[in-house]
């Protein structure tokens, strides 16, 4: 199975869920957030506190770009990764792209906190129903499948982007 990225906004569960499919299918598990911090040696706030977001954004497309050039892997992408057009054409040519809907009350509360996500500082709520509203329609545009989160657990979510996976390669290639 080719490389799988999984989009989608924060607390939708593509770390847990791509931990999970990636152990199920035997392959690499990468995680873009997590590849930035041990490449950094700080964290995802730190780096938007220190350097702005945009300079986050750019070690996000660079992280990217490593892990669609790497061997097959199941790669979690940060909520915002969909927003440069030059990611979702990387994502759009290197593998399999699976959304992972999710709506922003549940997203919100799945979240441990929402301090480690500056785009939440604030109101978080206002801010998750605005960020994901702008963004829904990339996250749709990108993906070859879309699969519902809402009030399901990481397992039943992984085995429903195994089953999709697997039906979309029957039907003999990506939507
Ligand atoms: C972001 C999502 C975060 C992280 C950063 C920005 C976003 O990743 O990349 O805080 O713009 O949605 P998760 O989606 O893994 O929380």
């Amino acid at each position: 199975m080719s490389r799988i990225f999984l989009v989608g906004f924060m607390g939708s569960g593509k770390s847990s869920v791509g931990r999970r499919l990636a152990r199920r299918l035997s392959m690499p598990f990468v995680d873009t957030d997590a590849e930035i911090e041990a490449a950094e040696s700080r964290r995802v706030a730190e780096i938007f506190s220190a350097d702005g977001e945009e300079r986050f954004r750019a070690l996000e497309s660079e992280a990217l770009r490593t892990a669609a050039s790497g061997p097959d892997a199941v790669v979690a992408c940060g909520g915002g990764a969909v927003l440069s057009p030059e990611n979702r054409q990387v994502l759009e040519s290197a593998g399999r792209v699976v959304y992972l809907r999710v709506g922003a009350e549940e997203a919100l509360s799945r979240m441990r906190d929402t301090v480690s996500r500056p785009l939440l500082a604030g109101d978080a709520h206002a801010a998750a129903e605005r960020l994901l509203s702008s963004r829904e329609h990339l996250y749709e545009q990108v993906a070859d499948v879309t699969v519902d989160t809402a009030g399901r657990t990481v397992a039943e979510v992984a085995e429903a982007v195994a089953d999709a996976l697997g039906a979309t390669a029957a039907r003999g290639g990506a939507a």
